[in-house]
């Protein structure tokens, strides 16, 4: 073969391939994938979470840069977690899901839900990088009201 013909080959095999890959996307992700990738977004978001809780309890010292890290991750999660509904991966269609079936047929609350956990998340992010430990304690309080509302409408206790 010369080499003319195996470039021809091969930019049609990578076409190929492509025209596959878009495919797949068009179809989008199995409702078993979404729920999975969604657990795993808000498990990243409560072992962050978690120890920021326990120093605004004072059950452990307070730590400003363990704060600032934690926090961090937090808001980097909230921007990540809403494409992991994407429509048909409900209770319907997935058996281990906590999400309720109301998240799709009130998406625009579920949406602005999300929205105000990321705005109090990145002022979390923020403010943690000041290390002032009353306003961060202030602000993580604020964050975590954002949590439990969306729990209490969208996930099953
Ligand atoms: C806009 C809605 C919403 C917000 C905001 C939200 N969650 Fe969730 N969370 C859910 C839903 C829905 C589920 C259930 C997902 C599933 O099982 O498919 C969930 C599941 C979880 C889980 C269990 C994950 C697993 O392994 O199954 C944890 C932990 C969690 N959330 C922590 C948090 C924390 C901490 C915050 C705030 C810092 C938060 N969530 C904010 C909707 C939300």
């Amino acid at each position: 073969m010369n080499r003319k013909s195996l470039g021809i080959r091969l930019t049609g095999a990578l076409l190929g391939a492509s025209l596959l890959t878009m495919a797949a996307h068009a179809a989008g992700p199995k409702p078993e994938d979404a729920m999975e990738y969604r657990q795993s977004v808000f498990n990243i978001i409560g072992w962050n979470f978690k120890p920021m809780g326990a120093m605004v309890k004072g059950e452990v010292p307070f730590d400003a840069a363990a704060v600032a890290r934690h926090a961090q991750y937090v808001d980097l999660m909230s921007k990540a977690a809403l494409e992991g509904f994407p429509k048909g991966s409900g209770p319907d269609a997935v058996e281990d899901t906590d999400a309720k079936a109301d998240i799709w047929t009130n998406w625009g609350k579920f949406e602005t839900a999300m929205k105000n956990f990321q705005q109090e998340s990145a002022k979390l992010a923020e403010v943690a990088k000041g290390g002032d430990e009353a306003v961060i304690k202030a602000q993580f309080g604020k964050t975590a009201e954002t949590c439990k509302a969306c729990h209490k409408e969208f996930r099953k206790d």
